[in-house]
Protein backbone atom coordinates (compact mmCIF):
# COMPACT_ATOMS: atom_id res chain seq x y z
CA UNK A 1 0.00 0.00 0.00
CA UNK A 2 1.40 3.39 -1.12
CA UNK A 3 0.70 6.31 0.62
CA UNK A 4 1.45 10.23 -0.40
CA UNK A 5 1.47 12.74 1.81
CA UNK A 6 -1.20 15.65 0.33
CA UNK A 7 -0.03 18.32 2.22
CA UNK A 8 1.30 22.25 0.72
CA UNK A 9 3.91 22.57 3.08
CA UNK A 10 5.21 19.08 3.03
CA UNK A 11 5.68 20.07 -0.80
CA UNK A 12 7.24 23.16 -0.43
CA UNK A 13 9.83 21.24 2.36
CA UNK A 14 10.18 18.97 -0.63
CA UNK A 15 11.19 21.55 -2.82
CA UNK A 16 13.81 22.97 -0.90
CA UNK A 17 15.17 19.56 -0.50
CA UNK A 18 15.04 18.77 -4.56
CA UNK A 19 16.75 22.13 -5.23
CA UNK A 20 20.40 21.76 -6.01
CA UNK A 21 21.22 25.42 -4.33
CA UNK A 22 20.51 24.52 -0.74
CA UNK A 23 23.46 24.10 1.65
CA UNK A 24 23.61 21.31 4.05
CA UNK A 25 22.32 22.84 7.03
CA UNK A 26 19.48 24.26 4.90
CA UNK A 27 19.10 21.11 3.70
CA UNK A 28 19.05 18.78 7.08
CA UNK A 29 16.31 21.28 8.64
CA UNK A 30 13.74 20.93 5.41
CA UNK A 31 14.36 16.89 5.79
CA UNK A 32 13.33 17.51 9.51
CA UNK A 33 10.16 19.44 8.10
CA UNK A 34 9.45 16.55 5.38
CA UNK A 35 10.29 14.06 8.21
CA UNK A 36 7.46 15.61 10.72
CA UNK A 37 4.75 15.28 7.69
CA UNK A 38 5.64 11.87 6.51
CA UNK A 39 6.18 10.36 10.35
CA UNK A 40 2.76 11.73 10.96
CA UNK A 41 1.48 9.84 8.60
CA UNK A 42 3.19 6.87 9.31
CA UNK A 43 2.07 6.98 12.95
CA UNK A 44 -1.83 6.96 11.24
CA UNK A 45 -2.73 3.50 11.96
CA UNK A 46 -1.60 3.08 15.17
CA UNK A 47 -4.08 1.48 17.24
CA UNK A 48 -5.12 3.56 20.62
CA UNK A 49 -7.34 2.20 23.63
CA UNK A 50 -9.82 4.45 25.57
CA UNK A 51 -8.70 6.09 28.84
CA UNK A 52 -10.29 7.70 31.69
CA UNK A 53 -8.51 11.10 32.24
CA UNK A 54 -9.70 13.82 34.72
CA UNK A 55 -9.05 17.08 34.00
CA UNK A 56 -9.22 20.42 36.52
CA UNK A 57 -13.06 20.34 35.98
CA UNK A 58 -14.26 16.93 35.03
CA UNK A 59 -13.84 13.25 33.89
CA UNK A 60 -14.03 12.42 30.24
CA UNK A 61 -11.97 9.71 28.27
CA UNK A 62 -8.59 9.96 26.39
CA UNK A 63 -6.52 7.70 24.94
CA UNK A 64 -3.40 5.59 25.21
CA UNK A 65 -1.38 3.61 22.14
CA UNK A 66 -2.20 0.26 22.39
CA UNK A 67 1.18 -1.45 21.25
CA UNK A 68 5.05 -0.62 21.32
CA UNK A 69 6.43 1.46 18.46
CA UNK A 70 10.12 0.80 16.92
CA UNK A 71 11.79 3.58 14.87
CA UNK A 72 14.31 2.24 12.71
CA UNK A 73 16.16 4.79 10.74
CA UNK A 74 18.65 3.28 7.94
CA UNK A 75 21.51 4.38 8.06
CA UNK A 76 22.46 7.26 7.39
CA UNK A 77 20.17 9.32 5.86
CA UNK A 78 17.57 7.94 7.56
CA UNK A 79 19.20 9.80 11.16
CA UNK A 80 17.25 12.82 9.44
CA UNK A 81 13.68 11.24 10.20
CA UNK A 82 14.47 10.04 14.12
CA UNK A 83 14.21 13.59 15.24
CA UNK A 84 10.93 14.08 14.00
CA UNK A 85 9.59 10.39 14.78
CA UNK A 86 11.43 11.35 18.26
CA UNK A 87 9.25 14.88 18.58
CA UNK A 88 5.76 12.83 17.45
CA UNK A 89 6.29 9.72 19.87
CA UNK A 90 8.56 10.90 23.03
CA UNK A 91 8.59 6.88 23.86
CA UNK A 92 9.24 5.23 20.77
CA UNK A 93 12.37 2.75 20.93
CA UNK A 94 14.94 2.72 18.06
CA UNK A 95 16.50 -0.17 16.47
CA UNK A 96 19.48 0.76 13.38
CA UNK A 97 20.59 -0.95 10.46
CA UNK A 98 23.32 0.72 8.63
CA UNK A 99 23.05 -0.04 4.81
CA UNK A 100 25.26 1.00 2.65
CA UNK A 101 24.51 1.22 -1.09
CA UNK A 102 27.67 -0.04 -3.69
CA UNK A 103 26.83 2.53 -6.49
CA UNK A 104 28.53 0.23 -8.87
CA UNK A 105 26.13 -3.18 -8.26
CA UNK A 106 23.15 -1.16 -6.60
CA UNK A 107 23.35 -3.92 -4.37
CA UNK A 108 22.76 -3.28 -0.79
CA UNK A 109 26.02 -4.07 2.11
CA UNK A 110 24.82 -3.96 6.09
CA UNK A 111 27.63 -2.54 8.31
CA UNK A 112 25.75 -2.41 11.39
CA UNK A 113 22.45 -3.57 13.21
CA UNK A 114 21.54 -2.54 16.59
CA UNK A 115 17.44 -3.54 17.32
CA UNK A 116 15.07 -3.80 20.55
CA UNK A 117 13.42 -7.16 21.40
CA UNK A 118 11.09 -7.87 18.20
CA UNK A 119 8.07 -9.37 18.23
CA UNK A 120 4.53 -9.77 16.49
CA UNK A 121 3.03 -7.35 18.22
CA UNK A 122 5.69 -4.66 17.52
CA UNK A 123 4.78 -1.87 15.32
CA UNK A 124 7.95 -1.12 12.75
CA UNK A 125 8.26 2.15 11.12
CA UNK A 126 11.19 1.91 9.20
CA UNK A 127 13.09 5.81 8.38
CA UNK A 128 14.85 6.01 5.08
CA UNK A 129 14.37 9.67 3.11
CA UNK A 130 14.87 7.31 -0.34
CA UNK A 131 13.33 4.99 -1.85
CA UNK A 132 15.15 4.09 -5.26
CA UNK A 133 15.74 0.77 -6.49
CA UNK A 134 14.35 -0.69 -3.03
CA UNK A 135 16.92 -2.76 -2.30
CA UNK A 136 18.01 -1.00 1.10
CA UNK A 137 14.31 -1.50 2.26
CA UNK A 138 14.11 -4.69 1.08
CA UNK A 139 16.98 -6.08 3.21
CA UNK A 140 16.07 -3.95 6.16
CA UNK A 141 12.43 -5.43 6.25
CA UNK A 142 13.60 -8.77 5.41
CA UNK A 143 15.70 -8.58 8.40
CA UNK A 144 12.64 -7.34 10.52
CA UNK A 145 10.53 -9.57 9.12
CA UNK A 146 12.48 -12.57 10.08
CA UNK A 147 12.63 -10.93 13.38
CA UNK A 148 8.95 -11.65 13.49
CA UNK A 149 7.31 -8.54 13.23
CA UNK A 150 4.02 -8.30 11.32
CA UNK A 151 3.12 -4.54 10.78
CA UNK A 152 5.62 -2.17 8.88
CA UNK A 153 5.61 1.14 7.48
CA UNK A 154 8.58 2.62 5.41
CA UNK A 155 8.43 6.58 5.96
CA UNK A 156 10.31 7.80 3.24
CA UNK A 157 10.76 11.50 1.73
CA UNK A 158 10.87 10.27 -1.56
CA UNK A 159 10.20 7.11 -4.04
CA UNK A 160 10.68 5.79 -7.20
CA UNK A 161 7.95 3.59 -9.12
CA UNK A 162 10.60 1.06 -9.42
CA UNK A 163 11.26 1.03 -5.55
CA UNK A 164 7.73 0.93 -4.42
CA UNK A 165 6.89 -2.12 -7.07
CA UNK A 166 9.73 -4.14 -5.69
CA UNK A 167 9.03 -3.49 -1.98
CA UNK A 168 5.23 -4.54 -3.03
CA UNK A 169 6.36 -7.72 -4.89
CA UNK A 170 8.79 -9.16 -2.58
CA UNK A 171 6.75 -7.95 1.04
CA UNK A 172 2.90 -7.26 -0.08
CA UNK A 173 2.25 -6.33 3.14
CA UNK A 174 3.89 -3.45 4.07
CA UNK A 175 3.04 0.39 3.72
CA UNK A 176 5.10 2.85 2.27
CA UNK A 177 4.30 6.44 3.33
CA UNK A 178 5.69 8.83 0.96
CA UNK A 179 6.30 12.82 0.23
CA UNK A 180 6.24 12.62 -3.45
CA UNK A 181 6.07 9.54 -5.70
CA UNK A 182 8.91 10.85 -8.39
CA UNK A 183 9.04 9.58 -12.23
CA UNK A 184 11.83 7.25 -12.45
CA UNK A 185 15.42 5.89 -11.61
CA UNK A 186 18.31 6.36 -14.11
CA UNK A 187 21.18 4.40 -15.42
CA UNK A 188 22.70 4.77 -12.09
CA UNK A 189 19.90 4.23 -10.29
CA UNK A 190 19.45 7.98 -8.87
CA UNK A 191 15.94 9.21 -8.43
CA UNK A 192 14.72 11.43 -11.26
CA UNK A 193 13.37 14.33 -10.57
CA UNK A 194 14.99 13.05 -7.00
CA UNK A 195 17.07 15.44 -5.01
CA UNK A 196 20.83 13.64 -5.92
CA UNK A 197 22.28 11.49 -2.79
CA UNK A 198 20.33 12.72 0.35
CA UNK A 199 22.77 11.31 2.79
CA UNK A 200 25.85 13.16 1.30
CA UNK A 201 23.86 16.16 0.70
CA UNK A 202 23.03 16.37 4.74
CA UNK A 203 26.20 15.32 6.06
CA UNK A 204 29.13 16.83 3.24
CA UNK A 205 30.13 14.00 1.77
CA UNK A 206 29.93 14.20 -1.97
CA UNK A 207 33.08 13.04 -4.19
CA UNK A 208 34.62 11.45 -0.70
CA UNK A 209 35.10 7.85 0.02
C1 LIG B 1 20.77 5.74 -0.05
C2 LIG B 1 19.44 6.11 0.57
C3 LIG B 1 18.79 4.77 0.79
C4 LIG B 1 19.29 3.98 -0.40
C5 LIG B 1 18.24 3.98 -1.46
O1 LIG B 1 21.66 5.40 0.95
O2 LIG B 1 19.57 6.85 1.76
O3 LIG B 1 19.18 4.14 2.00
O4 LIG B 1 20.47 4.63 -0.89
O5 LIG B 1 18.63 3.22 -2.54
P1 LIG B 1 17.97 1.84 -2.92
O6 LIG B 1 16.49 1.95 -2.74
O7 LIG B 1 18.36 1.67 -4.37
O8 LIG B 1 18.58 0.76 -2.07
P2 LIG B 1 23.21 5.16 0.69
O9 LIG B 1 23.48 3.72 0.42
O10 LIG B 1 23.72 6.14 -0.33
O11 LIG B 1 23.85 5.45 2.11
P3 LIG B 1 23.89 6.80 2.98
O12 LIG B 1 22.53 6.97 3.59
O13 LIG B 1 24.94 6.50 3.97
O14 LIG B 1 24.25 7.94 2.06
Amino acid sequence: MLIIVEHPLCACELTVVRDCRTDGPTFRAAMHRVGLHVCLEATRHLRVRAVPVVTPLEETSGYVLEHRVVAVPILRAGLMFLEPMMQILPRVEVGFIGLRRDEETLQPHEYYRKLPPLDVTTSIIVLDPMLATGGSSVAALERLRAAGVQDITVACAIAAPEGVERVEAVLPNVRIVAGGLDRCLNERGFILPGLGDAGDRAFGTENQL
